[in-house]
């Protein structure tokens, strides 16, 4: 049987192998709700401008509705021989309404039918991921509020390098998903143009009327050229790159989880809720969500690569290869999803074990850097000098095992004979971070007050998210 929607010059159908490569039902009747608003919308059209009737449009319009809550109520069923999911509407709006239904597709074309549901879909995912790292971000800055003071080891090249809060810590990350957020609202801002009435690629001789139907699918805009509107999947591109970029956000956050869990570490203890046992060993509690939002991050980065690879050699307009930007965009976003609530259930259920992070705090001589610039502020050394003699008093301290505050003054003064008994108020992980007063640094009045402003700013978001 040739295929009723577009077999009309051809005499036999296709064979199974091509049915199996062409069609994509499988996996794009996950559009059919933006495909259906996207009908009505272009059927309302329609009538409006005199191209079909006001009854047809109303059959129409009719039938669409049953198609969605035969869809919603899984009582559709989905043919691979119809393709797609725009061909398996329209055939069974046919079976509901008799042959008006062939008027739908006046003035349309699949590609721009197309780009118009999958346009509308990530939109809603960006919605959707937008309101899902806002949450993160609340579960973040509150326990920066809680542990605003709470000392904890700062890093570089994971070696302890200065005392930090574990608010601030928490801060940081508050500070990258507010960065993912904009990526992502700029990538909606662009999206936002309607490709419907592009056409197949050279736009229509009806007298449509496009800004009507971007009007109704809230779009800004129709897109201003019909070739660009059925060929951009920048809008796919864009959103990918943002999520992979906050895939990474995740990630590393998630390797930190990883750490801190370890008995090495031991700075923070998951709650039931987010641990696994081990099989074999009962004492284990794993990080597993961390690991696999660590492991996730991979198949949105996949995504991406898979996406521009797809594009990069596509002649204008329309070519089937597009057809591919789908799925792994699916799968990608849905990961993402995943990733970021798995993370605010760990951040929210992580207990933080305040007495091992401040015992690493004062490891390593991390108050190095406060003696040295106690040196330069109270003894009137160049701060040169005083990383100079501050690396003397550390060697020494290493050699007597002592942290720095424990070194007595006279052995500080044979080394450097301006140090007086004064030098022990900066030398303790306390002090240090107190100290950090600068704008963005660690002390935990700046950390307190960040987090309540996030806190409000948060809340205010989600309100109108
Ligand atoms: N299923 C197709 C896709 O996802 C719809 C567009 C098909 N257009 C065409 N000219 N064959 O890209």
């Amino acid at each position: 049987m040739t295929n009723k929607m577009w077999g009309g010059r051809f005499s036999t159908g296709p064979s199974e192998i091509m049915e199996e490569i062409n069609a994509s039902i499988d996996f794009d009747k996950r559009l059919y709700a933006q495909d259906i608003a996207a009908s009505k919308a272009h059927c309302a059209m329609l009538a409006e401008t005199g191209i079909i009737g006001a009854q047809d449009a109303k059959t129409l319009a009719q039938g669409l509705d049953v198609i969605l809550t035969e869809i919603e109520g899984g009582t559709f069923t989905f043919s691979r021989a119809l393709e797609d999911i725009h061909m398996n509407v329209e055939a069974r709006l046919e079976e509901l309404v008799g042959p008006v239904a062939g008027k739908l597709h006046t003035a349309r074309s699949r590609n721009d039918q197309v780009a118009t549901d999958f346009k509308l879909y990530v939109r809603d995912a960006i919605d959707a991921l937008d309101e899902h790292l806002c949450a993160l971000q609340q579960a973040l800055a509150h326990k920066a509020e809680e542990h605003a003071a709470t000392v904890m080891p700062g890093y570089t090249h994971l070696q302890s390098a200065q005392p930090i809060t574990f608010g601030h810590h928490c801060l940081a990350y508050v500070e990258m998903f507010q960065r993912d957020r904009g990526r992502f609202a700029d990538a909606r801002t662009r999206l936002n143009e309607s490709p419907l009435g592009a056409g197949a690629l050279a736009g229509t001789s009806f007298p449509i009327d496009r800004k009507q139907t971007a009007k109704a699918l809230g779009f800004d805009r129709p897109a201003a050229n019909s070739l660009d509107a059925v060929s951009d999947r920048d809008f796919a591109l864009e959103t990918l790159a943002a999520a992979s970029i906050a895939a990474i956000h995740l990630s590393r956050l998630a390797e930190e989880i990883v750490l801190w869990c370890s008995a090495e570490f031991g700075f923070v203890a998951l709650g039931d809720g987010f641990t696994t046992g081990s099989s074999m060993m009962p004492q284990k509690r794993n990080p597993d969500a961390a690991e696999l939002i660590r492991a996730k991050a991979g198949r949105i980065l996949a995504a991406l690569q898979g996406l521009l690879v797809v594009m990069k050699g596509l002649p204008l307009a329309y070519s089937k290869d597009m057809q591919e930007d789908k799925e792994a965009t699916f799968g990608a976003l849905d990961a993402l999803a995943l990733m970021i609530s798995a993370m605010t259930g760990m951040i929210a259920s992580a207990e933080i074990n305040e007495k091992s992070m401040r015992k690493s705090a004062g490891a390593g001589h991390s108050t190095a850097t406060d003696l040295a610039d106690w040196l330069v502020q109270s003894a009137g050394l160049t701060f040169r000098d005083a990383h100079h003699v501050t690396g003397r008093i550390v060697a020494a301290a290493d050699e007597a095992n002592l942290p720095l505050w424990r070194m007595p003054l006279e052995t500080l003064q044979s080394l450097e004979k301006r140090i007086t008994a004064d030098v022990f108020d900066v030398l303790s992980v306390a002090k240090s971070v107190k100290s950090r007063t600068s704008l963005g640094g660690t002390a935990p009045k700046n950390v307190r007050k960040n987090a309540r402003s996030w806190i409000k700013r948060l809340e205010r978001d989600s309100r109108s998210g």
